[in-house]
């Protein structure tokens, strides 16, 4: 064997060493022979994984629906709170009547408080003192929603939908709907000067109840 034929040999076993998994196919194109050279283990455990992932998922969420997709739990956690908030709304129905909206209509604490949130929240659609611009005068004798101290508190607390006046019980405590509401109480027929009647003409609210 000859210095270099040592050699050849040499680097060809080193070769072999360093690829073991390294096999010639069988097969030549105008002399040129290919490696059968195998993609990783971890590279195919990584293909094979996710195809047998994306089946499981597709099953679990798609087809059989153990699972709750993200949509779902949206919409199961909207219903929730709609119903929640129903409830809520029920239960402040239940403790705020006619008598206790008068009463409060009276109080110069609940009012003192009402007229800061009307001047806040309020007076850039109804103006400072409730005559009204964007919204009704609620100074007249005329009222778009009902009649009674309960029907400003329901349209005050539920809106108008469609128009401007938003449910404010989105945005307020049950406490605050109620001052806001009681100070509105004290408007009717002051008959500030504003914008025309608007809706059904009611009668004075009854001071003792
Ligand atoms: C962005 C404008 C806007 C704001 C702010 C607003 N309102 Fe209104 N409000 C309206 C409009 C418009 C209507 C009339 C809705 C309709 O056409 O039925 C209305 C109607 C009302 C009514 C019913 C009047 C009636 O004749 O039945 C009451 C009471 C009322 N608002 C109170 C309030 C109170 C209290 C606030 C503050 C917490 C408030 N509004 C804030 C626009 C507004």
């Amino acid at each position: 064997m000859t210095t270099l034929e040592a050699t050849a040999d040499n680097a060809a076993s080193a070769e072999g060493e360093a690829e073991p998994e390294a096999r010639i196919l069988d097969h030549a194109y105008d002399g040129i022979r290919e490696y059968d050279n195998p993609l990783p283990g971890w590279w195919k455990a990584l293909f094979w994984g996710s195809i047998v992932f994306a089946i499981g998922y597709g099953t679990y969420y798609h087809v059989v629906r153990w699972g709750s997709t993200k949509e779902q739990v949206y919409v199961a956690g909207l219903a929730e709170y709609d119903g929640k908030r129903e409830q809520r709304e029920a239960a402040e129905a239940a403790s705020t009547s006619e008598e206790s909206l008068a009463a409060s209509a009276a109080d110069p604490a609940v009012l003192e408080k009402g007229s800061a949130i009307f001047a806040s929240r309020c007076a850039s659609c109804h103006e400072k003192e409730g005559q009204g611009v964007i919204g009704p005068n609620l100074t007249d004798a005329y009222q778009l929603h009902g009649s009674t101290r309960m029907d400003l508190l329901k349209t005050v607390r539920s809106g108008v939908p469609g128009t401007a006046m938003i449910a404010w019980s989105e945005q307020m405590s049950a406490p605050d709907l109620v001052a806001v509401t009681a100070f509105v109480v004290t408007m009717r027929h002051k008959n500030v000067k504003g914008k025309e009647p608007q809706g059904r003409k009611v009668e004075r609210f009854k001071k003792d109840m």
